[in-house]
């Protein structure tokens, strides 16, 4: 299941602003994967998102933490980079595993350096330089994503 939608950013305000319209269309129990080479926008769009459901604090990029957590109104969200990532031990200690369940929305930089420990992406975006900006691609892979790409597409 997989509908396919593309975005022009043309700047990082472009970003930002599709990451808050991303988050008005979250539910709880997702799982977003964010593609793309360093300094593609991945952490913008993260920002941009959380600060669409109003948060009003920074949003730093959990490069060494590997996991930022989030209590914003109703939701729990997770801000993983795992770019560090250093494999299954680390997941296990860390325990990642509960970070994701039916109440939190997971959002995953780098998600390929933890291969198959992570569960299936609800959501896959990439992001990839185009021109002076950003190409944006979103794609679904169940109805919950699926649902939610719905409204960010229109
Ligand atoms: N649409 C855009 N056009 C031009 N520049 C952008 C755009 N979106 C974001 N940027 C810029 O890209 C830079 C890198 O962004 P960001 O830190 O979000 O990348 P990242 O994908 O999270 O990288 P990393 O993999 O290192 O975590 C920032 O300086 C930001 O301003
Ligand atoms: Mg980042």
């Amino acid at each position: 299941m997989t509908k396919d939608f593309t975005l022009y950013l043309p700047d990082e305000a472009a970003t930002l602003e599709a990451g808050a319209r991303l988050a008005q269309m979250l539910t709880p129990g997702l799982t977003i994967y964010l593609h793309g080479d360093l300094g593609a926008g991945k952490t913008t769009f993260v920002r941009g998102l959380l600060h669409g459901l109003g948060h009003l604090g920074k949003v730093k990029s959990p490069t060494y933490t590997l996991v930022e957590p989030y209590v914003i109104s109703r939701f729990n969200i997770y801000h993983f980079d795992l770019y560090r990532f250093m494999g299954e031990d680390e997941w296990e200690a860390a325990g990642f595993r509960d970070y994701f369940n039916a109440q939190s929305i997971c959002l995953v930089e780098w998600p390929e350096k933890a291969g198959i420990l992570l569960p299936v992406a609800d959501i896959d975006v990439q992001l990839a330089p185009e021109d002076a900006g950003r190409r944006l691609k979103a794609s679904a892979n169940t109805a919950a994503g699926a649902q939610c790409l719905k409204g960010f597409g229109g």
